[in-house]
């Protein structure tokens, strides 16, 4: 959050103390609205827990009947009242008025599923704009058999109703005319941090008044990323990483092609995090595959982001490369080639741009287990990054693989990590040292999670 509201800091830690003797047993039991409103009751007792949250794009503030979550991408805020007590009279124009708990509401775009997964609400979901896109397998089942409408692509007046029947709408409506009565922006996609993208799931659970399911969860999932970060922050040589993508000459670059070196944020602190190094060049875009191949002869393991293009040889069609330049770049020599389709819809849906955004902790075990193939362990299986230099398959997601309901909150695809140091099967220098001041890192950290649930 940002550093800057320290009082509501200070209040959100407090009443962090009190949340759990409070805790819903069920997710849609918040929804009661008030009968006989009191002006000097606290109608929040939960309340988001700022300690170590890592979003930049957006804060709440506590007040007794309503809360003010403000997207600071969109520079949109909200006003959430809690059903059955009045909106704050002095509320600026500006601010557009919600009444919470919400049980019906549109996903708009595919990444708001997953979070509300998560805090086991996905069932709350009961438009959505494009569902064959929808990753998720239980989401999938849930869309084939569930309480559930599909927005109208053609029927302006038919949509009109659909969106009538919902309170909320998470993200942009693909179709015109844009609604503001009930849309509310999402910006978790550009967080600069791969935690910050994960943290999003505070702004969905405050217009389910679950802040204290999210605070649980994001606080076991910041641990996880931690203690997997420690264990791989010890390697003597890290390796080096490109995220590379072809942008075929197309009608939306003037039919001019450029191969480009990405560099967002979130894959920097990924790479780092996974124990691995950015590789270092003086440009981003370059104009043909030789001039990019050129800056690439140190790399060890390349992650490429061509939209279209699955396999291996078309990777090294894309990229011009030939059989003779196998033992020239040595993410060839040594199989060290991945895309994130991982997981798939059969109609071409990325799971990438879903789960992972939201399970921080199981993007960085992947992104381990790319750097490291014995990490997080030896029998470790990627979910995403799928490494099309052995040939790896794409796992495409049906009802059929569905393993939670959406009415249940959904497991981190993560496994909770508790063990020691990584090391690198060729990093034979990596010093006792290193791992000892690990080891006692991971139990600090373990010690501070303790006291946290204590
Ligand atoms: C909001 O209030 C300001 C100042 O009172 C006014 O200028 C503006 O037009 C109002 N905007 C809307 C959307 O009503
Ligand atoms: C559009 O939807 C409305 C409301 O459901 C319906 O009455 C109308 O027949 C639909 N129009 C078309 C062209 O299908
Ligand atoms: C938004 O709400 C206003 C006031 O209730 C209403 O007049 C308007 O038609 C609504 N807009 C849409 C697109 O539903
Ligand atoms: C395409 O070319 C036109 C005319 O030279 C230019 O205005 C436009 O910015 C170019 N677009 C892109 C995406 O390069
Ligand atoms: C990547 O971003 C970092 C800052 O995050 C910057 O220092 C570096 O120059 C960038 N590299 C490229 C190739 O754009
Ligand atoms: C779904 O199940 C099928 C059959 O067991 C399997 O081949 C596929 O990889 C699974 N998909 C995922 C995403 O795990």
């Amino acid at each position: 959050m940002v550093a800057n509201f320290s009082g509501l800091l200070a209040i959100a830690t407090i009443a962090i103390a009190s949340v759990a003797a409070q805790a819903p047993t069920s997710n849609l039991l918040n929804g009661a609205c008030v009968t006989n409103y009191d002006a000097s009751v606290d109608y929040f007792p939960q309340k988001l827990n700022t300690a170590e949250d890592k979003a930049t794009f957006f804060t709440i503030e506590y007040h007794n009947n309503y809360k003010t979550v403000i997207n600071h991408r969109s520079g949109v805020s909200y006003t959430l009242v809690q059903c059955g007590t009045p909106a704050p009279a002095n509320a600026d124009n500006s601010t557009r008025v919600r009444e919470i708990p919400v049980t019906k509401v549109a996903a708009m775009e595919t990444t708001a599923v997953p979070y509300l997964e998560l805090l086991g609400v996905g069932n709350s979901i009961k438009l959505i704009a494009d569902g064959s896109l929808i990753s998720s397998s239980c989401f999938q089942k849930y869309l084939a058999s569930g309480d559930i409408t599909q927005l109208s692509a053609t029927n302006e007046t038919l949509q009109a109703q659909q969106i009538a029947a919902i309170q909320v709408q998470f993200g942009t409506n693909p179709y015109e005319p844009y609604d503001t009565n009930s849309s509310v922006s999402t910006s978790s996609a550009y967080e600069p941090d791969v935690l910050g993208r994960a943290s999003w799931i505070s702004y969905y659970a405050a217009f389910y008044n679950m802040e204290a399911t999210a605070n649980e969860l994001s606080q076991k999932m910041i641990d996880n990323y931690n203690r997997l970060k420690t264990a791989a922050s010890g390697y003597s040589k890290k390796p080096v990483v490109a995220w590379t993508e072809y942008d075929a000459p197309s009608q939306y670059n003037n039919n001019t092609g450029s191969y480009n070196l990405k560099n967002d944020s979130f894959k920097v602190g990924l790479t780092n995090d996974a124990g691995a190094a950015m590789v270092n060049t003086e440009k981003a875009t370059y104009k043909t595959s030789a001039e990019l191949l050129a800056a690439l002869t140190n790399v060890d393991i390349l992650i490429d982001e061509t939209y279209i293009g699955p396999e291996m040889k078309d990777f090294m069609k894309n990229y011009g490369l030939s059989e003779a330049d196998q033992s020239k770049y040595k993410f060839l020599a040594n199989k060290k080639v991945f895309r994130e389709d991982g997981i798939m819809t059969e109609s071409g849906g990325y799971d990438w741009f879903e789960a992972p955004v939201a399970m921080a902790d199981a993007l960085l075990e992947d992104m381990i287990n790319v750097v490291n193939k014995d990490a997080p362990s030896s029998q470790f299986n990627r979910n995403w990054l799928r490494n099309i230099a052995t040939a790896e398959s794409i796992k495409y997601t049906t009802v059929n693989n569905c393993t939670w309901t959406e009415n249940a909150p959904r497991p981190d695809m993560a496994t909770e990590f508790n063990g020691g140091a990584f090391t690198l099967a060729d990093d034979s220098s990596s010093s006792a040292a290193t791992i000892t001041r690990t080891n006692i890192m991971a139990i600090v950290v373990s010690i501070a999670s303790f006291i946290y649930l204590a």
